[in-house]
């Protein structure tokens, strides 16, 4: 079945969201399957960048959008996304997800709350509640979306809620009234009723007819709850598995995954981070790229790529082949570098550590490589004509090296925010 999923392979933000647009005509729907609006992805079109939080960015080419059921969707913020995009004269065609949990002002108060409880310890979440709306779903007291059409059992509902969150948010501000919270969850529930379906029968009637879905992994790979940087990491499973689980999708709908990788890394928040680069190199490519949070504003810890973490997120994702992103931010370097394996306790491993100790300790081994400053923009177009051969030697070599260290091919390579700066590679 003609299912193909697009994930980060390393901490987020690696321009999943550019792929995405750039493939989605191809498609004839594009799912959210996990995560919430911690999620940010910014897309260029017409020269204006936009961002999105929920709505798949795919809606954008007229696609239909869908937000699966393992998606938390807080729904102010998709309300407003709606909004934004009607402003901007696009009128999405979306499918929510009847199963989909909400997040509330309850559960991002309760994530401020958790977070500054951490004091130095702060995994540095995006305070979107995301974390908090997942633990109530496996507490199984959480608010899906089809509570939001039934305003009398969603009174009991949030009456349950706001008993099961009295203890844990006393003394920390003061909740939102209770009437208040509730009057705003049966409007939203109005203004999406018109959304909210079974998508599940939808997305499987489709891939049964043919259709191709294409299905956008948020986050990255290594903020997966189970896989990823444990308790660094987000609250969903992020690997390309999901996409079945969250979207109700056989395992089998899957044929293809593209990983999709910064030619360096960048990480937001807390947690060990070995490739990280503190000095001169990180802060130019914080600089270049524009290495700020989509969501949070905050500025993005940067480094050098890392090719341990980068296997790994292939093995977990059965990855394909992967897009290679912002090589025109790092080529801004005179030389670069490639962790190759890490160095733990006086040992070589190229496997990644499960635990943030270990990882932490972790010294990353490099191999150290020319750059290609000068590459203007004539020159990756024509390497849009002509292939990989009109690319600078050294830049093919440090592609190559990608390749060879990642285990799999390499298939585009982004040179800019636009969905036109990007080489196809055959
Ligand atoms: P949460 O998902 O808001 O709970 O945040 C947990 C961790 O995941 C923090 O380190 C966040 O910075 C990170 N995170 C969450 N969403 C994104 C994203 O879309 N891009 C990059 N990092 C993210």
């Amino acid at each position: 079945m003609p299912g193909v999923v697009v994930v980060g392979l390393q901490w987020g933000d690696e321009g999943k969201g550019k792929i995405v647009d750039s493939i989605a005509g191809n498609f004839e729907a594009v799912v959210r399957f996990q995560g919430g609006s911690n999620a940010g992805h910014t897309v260029v079109v017409g020269g204006q960048k936009r961002v999105f939080h929920l709505v798949p960015s795919g809606v954008l080419q007229g696609k239909l959008g869908v937000v699966g059921n393992g998606v938390v969707v807080d729904p102010k913020v998709l309300v407003e996304e709606l909004n934004s995009l009607e402003e901007a004269g696009v009128r999405p065609r979306l499918l929510l997800s009847d199963k989909a949990h909400v997040t509330t002002e309850l559960h991002k108060m309760q994530d401020e709350a958790e977070e500054l409880g951490r004091g130095g310890m702060a995994l540095g979440t995006t305070r979107r509640g995301i974390g908090p709306t997942y633990a109530d779903k496996a507490a199984r007291i959480g608010i899906r979306i089809i509570d939001l059409l039934h305003p009398d059992s969603l009174r009991e509902k949030l009456k349950g809620l706001y008993s099961a969150k009295d203890h844990i948010l006393r003394g920390r501000g003061e909740p939102p009234a209770f009437e208040s919270l509730y009057g705003d969850l049966v409007r939203y529930g109005e203004i999406l009723r018109p959304y909210v379906g079974r998508a599940e029968y939808t997305l499987n009637r489709m891939l049964s007819d043919g259709s191709r879905v294409l299905f956008e992994g948020a986050q990255g790979s290594l903020l997966d709850i189970d896989h990823g940087t444990y308790p660094y990491s987000t609250s969903s499973n992020t690997v390309a598995a999901a996409a079945a689980i969250g979207s109700g999708v056989p395992a089998s709908a899957i044929s293809e995954v593209i990983g999709v990788a910064k030619a360096y890394t960048t990480r937001v928040g807390g947690g060990p981070f070995p490739t990280e680069d503190t000095g001169e190199a990180g802060e130019t490519l914080r600089r270049i790229g524009g290495e700020y949070g989509a969501t949070t504003g905050r500025p993005r810890r940067c480094g050098w790529f890392d090719a341990v973490a980068g296997r790994y997120s292939v093995m977990l994702n059965g990855a394909n082949y992967a897009m290679i992103m912002k090589l025109d931010v790092l080529g801004e370097l005179n030389r670069v570098k490639i962790a190759t394996a890490y160095r733990i306790d006086g040992a070589t491993t190229d496997e990644f550590p499960s635990t943030p100790e270990e990882l932490g300790g972790a010294a990353p081994v490099y191999e150290e490589f020319d750059g290609w400053r000068g590459t203007d923009k004539a020159v990756w177009e024509r390497a849009k004509e002509e292939g990989i051969s009109a690319l600078p030697k050294s830049l093919r070599n440090y592609v190559g090296r990608l390749e060879e260290a990642l285990g799999i091919p390499v298939r585009g390579l982004s040179y800019g925010p636009s969905r036109e700066e990007l080489v196809y590679l055959d």
